[in-house]
């Protein structure tokens, strides 16, 4: 039998440091372990929330429910070939071990995405992205099961339906799909992404001729570390919305009254617009409304000053988003998952 606890803090578990309560709560570091788990007959009609590292997560309320927290681990190599290695990486490993895992050993592709926190088997929910890569780009496929039947499916790439921020599994599957492994591809003769022009100017201003994906993750994390808050000083859970998805009517509209409008293309008729840029000019960067608010150095990070509850970090958003309505018309759209 599993060791199931009871009424659990989740404050350690959530980077946002939310004081709630879970009703019960398993940590699982096996596949097997989780069919143990739900076979214990009084589990059977619990609501259930896998929970990797807590931090793409806001607790409004005790989770009346059983909290399973991933650990399963283990990062291997299962194909290599003079190109390109396959590796698989348990759900539960912590995503920037399987980064660093990489850098070091030159295979090529997620450098990029150094630094993100959270796990493994959290990175395909949302379709992880960061300085001009995405999870979607190294995608090889993942494992896992469903939640009602325990039924065991491996989906790929197509299946997975990915997109800015999201996937299958945010989307038709959410809360419904428990994945427990995920297969990269990588590649063994790396070629570097400077695409994003914050991470090219970087390395650029350091002079270096032939830059290596090691030196792509220091920028990476140099720059992150310059602007996002990290979490164990300051609570929070990154962009809390997803940046603005528009048609390009309105970036005309917006950039006669605004000509410092921020905005790249994605398609000939859809445009985003940094959400941080909305709400910076609306002048509610840095905002403070008891303990919570927004960073002061990126205006898209609601942060927990210290003491704030899920439901007040919650308020502090929907008041952003309103805001953002009036002023600009355009309508935030939470990354985070709210519970
Ligand atoms: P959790 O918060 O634990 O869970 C998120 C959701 O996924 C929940 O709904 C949960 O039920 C579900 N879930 C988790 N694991 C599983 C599983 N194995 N199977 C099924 N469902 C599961 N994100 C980016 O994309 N890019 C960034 O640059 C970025 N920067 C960030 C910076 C900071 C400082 C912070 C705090 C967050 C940032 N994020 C970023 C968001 C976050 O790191 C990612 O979304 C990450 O993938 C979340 O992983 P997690 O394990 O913490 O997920
Ligand atoms: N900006 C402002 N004011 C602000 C914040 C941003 O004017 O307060 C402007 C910046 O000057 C810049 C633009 O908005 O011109 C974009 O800002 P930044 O480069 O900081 O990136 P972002 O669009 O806010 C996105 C992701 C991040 C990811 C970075 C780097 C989303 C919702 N967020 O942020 O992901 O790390 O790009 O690629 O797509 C996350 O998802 O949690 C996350 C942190």
């Amino acid at each position: 039998m599993l060791n199931i606890l009871k009424n659990i803090s989740l404050k350690p578990y959530n980077t946002f440091g939310v004081e709630v309560l879970a009703k019960k709560f398993a940590d699982i570091s096996s596949v097997e372990q989780f069919k143990q788990l739900i076979r214990q007959a009084d589990l059977q009609t619990e609501e259930m929330l896998i929970l990797g590292g807590g931090s793409n997560i806001l607790f409004t309320n005790d989770f009346n429910g059983l909290v399973i927290k991933n650990s399963i681990g283990g990062i291997s190599i299962i194909v290599e070939t003079d190109a390109h290695v396959i590796i698989s990486a348990g759900a539960g490993v912590m995503w920037d071990d399987l980064v660093n895992f990489c850098v070091n050993k030159n295979f090529g592709g997620i450098e990029n995405l150094k630094l993100i926190p959270g796990t493994v088997g959290a990175a395909p929910i949302q379709n992880i992205g960061a300085y001009g890569a995405e999870l979607v780009d190294v995608f090889e496929s993942l494992t896992g099961m469903f939640i009602q039947n325990y039924e065991e499916k491996t989906f790929t790439k197509v299946e997975c339906k990915f997109g800015y921020r999201s996937s299958i599994f945010k989307t038709d599957l959410k809360g419904k799909f428990f994945i427990t492994e995920l297969k990269l591809k990588l590649n063994k003769k790396p070629k570097v992404n400077l695409s994003y022009k914050a991470l090219k100017d970087s390395v650029e201003e350091e002079g270096i001729a032939n830059p290596t994906i090691k030196d792509i993750s220091r920028h990476v994390k140099n720059i992150r570390e310059s602007k996002l808050p990290n979490p164990s000083d300051i609570g929070n859970a990154g962009s809390f919305f997803k940046n603005a998805e528009v048609h390009r009517s309105k970036v005309e509209e917006l950039i006669k009254v605004y000509p410092d409008l921020v905005f790249y293309k994605v398609d000939n008729e859809t445009m985003k617009i940094p959400s941080g840029w909305l709400i910076d000019k609306c002048g509610l960067k840095g905002l403070r409304k008891g303990n919570t608010g927004t960073h002061d150095k990126q205006a898209l990070v609601i942060v927990n000053r210290g003491g704030a509850t899920g439901k007040e970090i919650f308020e502090v958003a929907m008041f952003v988003k309103e805001k953002v309505k009036n002023v600009f018309g355009i309508e935030l759209i939470p990354e985070v998952n709210i519970i």
